[in-house]
């Protein structure tokens, strides 16, 4: 296995057994991811992959909402945590950039700050989202996910790349026949806006003059 791929399942199996990640109340990130399914245009009931899932809070929040989830991650650790906590929801270690599953085994997979999309190789970025694409069902959407402050810089609690508005827009790939986003926004305007207000180009614009260190997240939505 790479060096740098060891690191992180190292980094994250030690995370998930000390504190792991904090999270907005779970009626606030229903409420948000709600409003991002309906922007996606995935109903309930269909199959829904959660990629790099950690210990399993999105997932469980998707399932909530009546989605058939499945959770993937390259941590054991967080996988094992996640089986714990929701042990009605399907886990399974796997490596993001080679799955395992058949072609239209879901319609919706749903990337939130995976780590894959840490690189300012774009090619290898697109290289793995076509990979994500592969398990889609034809008409399936992708959804990637991320924070930035724009700045361009690692930010300074992780090794996190701050993706800059330009690298942002490169982050579409010229396979993908319908691009919806790249968008900026913020979860508490996913919360308390309608879908079509708080993820288009007006708000997007708007994100972008905001002060600098402030984190605003990136939606794209892909099918190809
Ligand atoms: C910043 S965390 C985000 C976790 C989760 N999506 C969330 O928002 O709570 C990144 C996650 O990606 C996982 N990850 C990194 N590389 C991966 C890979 N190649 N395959 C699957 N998961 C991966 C890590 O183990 C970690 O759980």
């Amino acid at each position: 296995m790479e060096q740098t791929q060891q690191k992180i399942i190292d980094y994250y199996n030690a995370f998930y057994s000390a504190e792991g990640f904090s999270y907005y109340p779970p009626a606030f990130t229903k409420a948000v991811l709600k409003s991002l399914c309906r922007k996606a245009g995935v109903a309930p009931g269909t199959r829904v992959l959660d990629v790099g899932c950690a210990t399993g809070y999105y997932s469980a929040i998707l399932a909530s909402l009546g989605y058939d989830v499945t959770g993937i991650d390259i941590s054991e650790t967080g996988i094992q945590k996640a089986r714990e906590r929701y042990p009605d929801i399907r886990f399974e270690v796997q490596d993001a950039t080679a799955l395992p599953y058949a072609k239209g085994s879901f319609d919706f997979v749903f990337a939130l700050g995976v780590s894959v999309a840490n690189t300012r190789d774009l090619g290898e970025l697109h290289r793995w989202l076509e990979h994500l694409m592969g398990v889609l069902t034809p008409g399936g959407t992708l959804a990637l996910l991320g924070g930035s402050t724009l700045t361009g810089a690692v930010s300074e609690h992780s090794d996190w790349f701050n993706h800059t508005w330009g690298e942002i827009k490169g982050f579409i790939p010229s396979w993908a026949t319908q691009v919806r986003g790249p968008w900026l926004t913020h979860f508490r305007l996913m919360q308390m806006l309608p879908p079509s207000l708080s993820m288009n180009g007006v708000m997007t614009r708007l994100m972008r003059w905001v002060p600098m260190g402030f984190q605003r997240r990136i939606v794209l939505l892909l099918k190809k």
